[in-house]
This record gives structure tokens, sequence and C-alpha cells, in this order.
């Protein structure tokens, strides 16, 4: 691949910048100042020093947001900040989307990648990834609506729910995990044991816990290790 491609395509320099930076002699291949933009590389045998800094090639990269409240999971929005807007810019890149909504209200683990296949794998009801959330109720919760919602509760528009599996906290208080991903799915099924849900967080995907160190509007990557902790 060209080098100010190959540098560019990791987000965190234009393909401007990259330009200036060769030319500036501040980049070097294998322990060479690179002579030109133009230059092929291959990102997996050769050694590309970037400003001082190692250049790290990764094909996709996969991020952990906390989402705070009246951000909105898309990838432009006209009146609201989105969740690609709380991406630093050492982590953007082209083809960022959320894999994966949470309302503006609702709180938690935001997974965001340029990772197509991997997006679908999560998301696909098929692959059994479950999304753990914790959500606040109006009502007391009781053992009926507890079986209704675990053997796959109908919403209100006649929509047959997957079992959901739930552990109560408290009396208005549950852990709900979910494969599927409808539409204020969590909200429309308690809504369909006629209670309401108050506050929404999304606490895991698949395996992988949200940080508990991740401040809310903060991202960082998930490593390779935890990716595979999502999908087992
Ligand atoms: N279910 C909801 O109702 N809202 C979300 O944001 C996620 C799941």
């Amino acid at each position: 691949m060209r080098l100010d491609r190959l540098i560019s395509s990791q987000g965190r320099y234009s393909r401007n910048e990259v330009k200036k930076l060769i030319r500036d002699g501040l980049v070097t291949v294998n322990g060479e100042k690179a002579a030109t933009s133009d230059i092929q590389v291959d990102p997996a045998v050769s050694e590309v020093v970037v400003a001082g800094e190692p250049f790290i090639y990764r094909e996709h990269i996969y991020l952990m947001l906390n989402k705070p409240e009246g951000v909105v999971s898309a990838t432009d929005d006209r009146l609201h900040r989105t969740v690609l807007d709380l991406v630093p810019p050492e982590f953007s890149r082209p083809g960022l989307f959320p894999a994966g909504r949470l309302d503006a209200d609702t709180t938690g683990f935001v997974l965001i990648t340029d990772d197509g296949d991997f997006a679908h794998r999560i998301l696909s009801p098929k692959n059994h990834v479950e999304k753990t959330y914790i959500a606040e109720l109006a009502d007391p919760i009781t053992d009926e609506d507890v079986g209704k919602l675990e053997e796959g509760i109908v919403l209100k528009d006649g929509f047959e729910c997957l079992p959901s599996k739930i552990r109560v906290l408290d009396d208005k208080k549950i852990e709900i995990k979910i494969c599927e991903g409808k539409y204020h799915q969590i909200k429309r099924m308690l809504a369909a044991t006629g209670n309401r849900v108050l506050v929404l967080k999304r606490t895991q995907i698949g395996g992988l816990p949200l940080d508990i160190d991740l401040l809310p509007g903060k991202c960082r990557e998930i490593t390779q290790e935890e990716l595979g902790v999502i999908t087992t």
C-alpha cells in the first residue's frame, strides 16, 4: 500500500498532513527517512515510525464508549451530539459507526467500529450475543411479569420477543439480557407488562462488561483479548 494512504487510513492524520510529515522528514520506514509519499509499504513487514511514534496498523478498530444521556447513536445528526462526536481524534477514522443503537436517554456501553462483519455478528439474534441492561422501573415487578419476559413476551404490536434472562435486583430494578435490538425493545417489553422503564443502562455486550473506569462520554479501544470475550 502507498505510504501516505497507509498512515492516513488509521485516521489520526489526514492525507495532506501525512504528506507534510513525509516532506519534513518525520516518517521513517525500516529506519530510513521516507523520501516520497508514494513508496509502497507492507504494514505486516515494514517498520514505520511517524513523528517519533511507532506506527501500528490495524485493519479495523473496535471502541468501547460509555454513552452519556442526550447523545444519539447515529453517525450524523444536525441537532444533537452523536456517539461519533465523542470519539477522540486518535481513534477516529473513516467508516466508523455504532454497532447497535441506544436511545438518546439510555446510557452505557456502545461499541463503535468500522468492521461491518463483526457488527453483524454481534447484532444478529441468530448468534445469541446477549446485551445486558440495568432497568429501573416505575412499578414493582411481579414474578408473573418475570415469567412472561423470560418466556418471550408479546409486545403491544404483536411482535413476539425471544426469551430474555432476568435478575431481579430489587422490586423496581432488574438486570435484563436480550439478544435482539428492536427499536425501544426493553421499554416496550416492560410496557407490555404494564410497567415503565425510568432509567436504562447497557452494562455488557456478550461476555464483555462496560469498563467501570470509563467515565460517561469517554471512549477506549477494545483489546483483541476482550474482542474474543464478546462472542464467547
Ligand atoms: N431497549 C430500549 O428500550 N432502549 C435502548 O436504548 C436499548 C434497548
